[in-house]
Formats: structure tokens, C-alpha cells, sequence
């Protein structure tokens, strides 16, 4: 039997040139001109299970993207692991900030440039290629089941119904995901806590069409000047969020609990110099790693109106927009959240403009726990490949589907990330660096193992 690192070594360049393959495949969920390429790529998926060895591999239909399935059920008397991923990306663009494009993978530093390499493809993949790596040295723990969905970046919308009607199908005893990220590769980390998301998109509407703005400008509101106002109102001086209740149920951290969270390393200057920013800004009170781990936040997606073309052309516009999502902390609801929004706006708007709000998809924040024979496993299955100790920390990313699994399954997770916050992640130039795939790759079958030594 060769050891994992005997065959990651032995096999590196395979590992590679497959997830290039996939990553080659434009799966952008978002925009249905890609509907083609989006199954072609669970195709792909499905075949390369098949290939590593797993049992009733299935492209399973839903009424979106389809959701890939397969298992290997060596041992009913042992524990089974649910791995889930998403082999769908987030569009591109803008493509001309790419430095090389982003369905053309290109290796720089050590780093695979492409969209999807972090987020989630090669992710995912690593447990692909870990399974395969157990069959082939009769290496399996565990009984294992993949579910690999495509509509992750649009908000899982039929992967829900999915798992209710196939409660049986997924029975196991925990959900492992690798689509997260840790501090770094001096310092691997688990992630504890997901934040939930409440999306809505916002439109006011002015006069009844576009205007000469020096025929008009002056006698009628401006929407894209109020809808800068209302939105300008939605923070307080001390950037806390002025929507009445919205903090009534956020859970406060305990003194100690807070200390823990800030003992993680942070390097704030290097932090500022990645991003090009001279200050950082945020909730007064809180730290960095509080503001983007434990305190919900308010963010502008996108703001449009008016004319946006090449040159300058003198219009006060009829309509202004934005996209605007709130990402929520445990035990605050997303519904609750979205209904809180749409009364305020609504409230704080005058009366020269009309305000619409249209919700949009949502998820609930979830936190895994930290006691668990699962994260125990994980701990110290990146202990082995690391040689240090990981720390847990609370990701500010979302994957609303986690909660659904716990509530729906009965099943918790255990978010064994490998990406790096720096990835890029839905931001032009994504990279994933080759380290972290194959430490991902060499980490999981250890998972596994101590998963069922420690489940006995
Ligand atoms: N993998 C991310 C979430 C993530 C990234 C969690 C980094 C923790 C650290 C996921 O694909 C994602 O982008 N989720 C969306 C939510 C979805 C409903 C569009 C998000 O967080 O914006
Ligand atoms: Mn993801
Ligand atoms: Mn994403």
C-alpha cells in the first residue's frame, strides 16, 4: 500500500492537468447562456467519480442545474461521510481585469489562476481525488456519499427540495465541506460559523421617464440622488446598521470568547497593503476579525441608474437601483432581516420618489460545533499534513445550505477549508495554489481515518 503522499507525489501532474480540465468548463450558473457548459460539467463530475470508483453515480435532474451524486457503501456498520461541493462559479467579469483568462487555467507563483480553482472546483475535486486514492489502496474508513450541486452561487434553490425528497439517499453521520478558507499554510484553521444572508434589490422611481436635466433638473427629485441618500442612511456614525431591531437578535459573544476569536494571527498592515487600502473601516467597537466573523454587516452590491455609457449625457434619470445584502449572525433570521429592511426603506423614503424592494434568495447563519468527533478528526487530520495545530476561527462567507442540512438531515458539518481569503475569491484573477490542493488532497483521507478510529 503506497501512503497518500507516496501517491499525491506519484501522481501530481495527473491531479493537475484533471482539475484544469474541469476548470476549463465554464459552469457560471448565473447567466443561463452557460446552460450548456453547466451540464457538460456535472457530466464531467459524474464520470470522474465513476472513474475513482464510486457506486450509483448519478446526474441527478432538478428544475435548475442538475446535482451529481454518487457513493461506496463498504460497511453498513461504519460511519458514513456526506461530502458536498458546488460545481458552479460566479461570472467572470469583468474579463478584462484578468491577467490571463478566466477559463484558460494558468499556473503563476505556484498558484492555478482561473475562476472556480478556489471557489469551489478545486475544492471539491481534492475529495475526488483523496476517494480515489482510498479505493486504489483499499484505504476506505468510511462509507462515503458525494453531492456535488450547481447552483451554489445562486443561492442552492432546488438543492432543498433535493434533500427532502432524498432524505434516505443522504442518510450519514456528517457533512464535510471544503469551500472555505484557512488563515494560511504556516497556520491551517477550521472554520466554525457561517454568516446567513438576507439579498434584496432596491428601485426608486422619480418622474415617469428620463428628463433633459436642465429642462427639469432642480424642480423634481433627482432617484439616483435619493437612493444615494437613503442608502448613505442605512449606516450610523459608528457604522452600525440604522434599521430599527436589526440587532435584536444577534447573540453577543462572551468576553473570553471574543479573546479566543482575536488571538488568531492578523497582520493588519499586510492586510491593508493586499487590498490597497490606506485605513480600514468598519463597526465601531469591533475588530477586523470580529467585523467579518461575528457582526452582521450591510454591503452595497451594486448601485445603477441614469446613463452609464461612453461620454457624458445630460439626463436626470426616472429610475435608480441597487443590490443590497445583509449578511446575518447566529440567531438572527433572514426573513425576519428582509421584512425589518423593506419596512424601514420604505418608512425612510419620501415622498418625490417610490421605492420598491424585491427580496431575493436568503440562508440562515449556522455555527458547527468545535466538540465534535468530526472536528476532532479534523483537527488532527491537519495536524498530521501541517505539523501544527489548527485554530478555529468564523468565516464571514455564506453557504445557506448548511443550515438546511442540520435542520432537514439532522446532520452537522464540519467546513474542512483549504483556500486562502487572498484567493480572489468572485473577484477577477481567482487563484488556488497548488500547495493547498495537494495538502487538501493528502489531509482528507487522514480525515477520514480518524473520523472512524475516533467514532468507535
Ligand atoms: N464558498 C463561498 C462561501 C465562503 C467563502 C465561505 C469564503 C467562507 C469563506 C460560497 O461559494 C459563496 O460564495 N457563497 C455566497 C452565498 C450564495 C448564496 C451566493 C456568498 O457568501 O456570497
Ligand atoms: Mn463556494
Ligand atoms: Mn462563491
Amino acid at each position: 500500500m503506497q501512503n497518500i503522499k507516496e501517491y499525491v507525489e506519484a501522481n501530481k501532474q495527473r491531479f493537475l492537468d484533471e482539475l484544469f480540465d474541469l476548470l476549463r468548463l465554464p459552469s457560471v450558473s448565473a447567466d443561463p447562456k452557460f446552460k450548456g457548459d453547466v451540464e457538460k460539467t456535472a457530466e464531467f463530475v459524474a464520470q470522474k467519480l465513476r472513474d475513482a470508483g464510486a457506486d450509483q453515480v448519478e446526474v441527478c435532474p432538478t428544475a435548475g442545474n442538475p446535482i451529481v451524486y454518487g457513493e461506496k457503501i463498504i460497511d453498513p456498520s461504519l460511519p458514513t461521510v456526506l461530502t458536498y461541493g458546488h460545481y458552479d462559479v460566479q461570472p467572470a467579469d469583468p474579463y478584462e481585469l484578468w491577467e490571463t483568462p478566466p477559463f484558460e487555467p494558468t499556473v503563476r507563483d505556484g498558484k492555478i489562476y482561473a475562476r472556480g480553482s478556489a471557489d469551489d472546483k478545486g475544492q471539491f475535486y481534492m475529495h475526488v481525488k483523496a476517494f480515489e486514492y482510498m479505493m486504489k489502496n483499499n484505504a476506505l474508513a468510511c462509507n462515503i456519499k458525494f453531492m456535488i450541486e450547481g447552483e451554489e452561487e445562486v443561492g442552492s434553490k432546488n438543492l432543498g427540495t433535493f434533500v427532502k425528497e432524498n432524505k434516505d439517499k443522504l442518510k450519514a453521520d456528517v457533512i464535510v465541506i471544503s469551500d472555505t478558507s484557512m488563515i494560511s499554510m504556516k497556520q491551517p484553521s477550521l472554520e466554525t460559523g457561517l454568516r446567513g444572508l438576507s439579498y434584496v434589490e432596491v428601485e426608486v422611481t422619480g418622474p415617469n421617464r428620463d428628463l433633459h436635466s436642465g429642462v427639469y433638473g432642480g424642480a423634481v427629485a433627482n432617484p439616483a440622488t435619493i437612493l444615494s441618500k437613503l442608502i448613505a442612511s442605512l449606516h450610523d456614525e459608528n457604522n452600525h446598521i440604522a434599521i430599527p431591531g436589526f440587532y435584536d437578535d444577534v447573540i453577543e459573544l462572551t468576553a473570553e470568547e471574543r479573546k479566543a476569536l482575536n488571538e488568531a494571527p492578523f497582520e493588519i498592515e499586510e492586510y491593508k497593503k493586499d487590498l490597497g487600502v490606506e485605513e480600514l473601516w468598519g463597526e465601531k467597537g469591533y475588530t477586523t476579525i470580529e467585523r467579518t466573523g461575528i457582526r452582521p454587516t450591510l454591503e452595497v452590491n451594486g448601485i445603477w441608474g441614469g446613463y452609464i455609457g461612453e461620454g457624458a449625457k445630460t439626463v436626470l434619470p426616472s429610475k435608480a437601483f441597487a443590490k443590497i445584502s445583509m449578511r446575518l449572525v447566529p440567531n438572527q433570521n433572514s426573513q425576519r432581516i428582509t421584512d425589518l429592511f423593506k419596512k424601514h426603506f420604505e418608512a425612510i423614503a419620501p415622498d418625490y420618489v417610490k421605492v420598491e424592494v424585491k427580496p431575493h434568495h436568503g440562508g440562515e447563519p449556522v455555527v458547527t460545533p468545535t466538540d465534535s468527533v468530526a472536528y476532532k478528526a479534523a483537527e488532527k487530520a491537519l495536524n498530521d499534513t501541517f505539523g501544527v495545530k489548527p485554530i478555529p476561527t468564523r468565516g464571514g462567507g455564506s453557504i445557506p445550505i448548511v443550515a438546511l442540512f442540520e435542520d432537514v438531515l439532522g446532520i452537522k458539518t464540519v467546513l474542512l477549508g483549504f483556500g486562502l481569503d487572498s484567493d480572489n475569491l468572485h473577484s477577477p484573477n481567482e487563484k488556488y495554489g497548488i500547495e493547498n490542493y495537494l495538502m487538501g488532497i493528502s489531509t482528507i483521507p487522514l480525515f477520514h481515518k480518524y473520523y472512524a478510529e475516533l467514532s468507535k
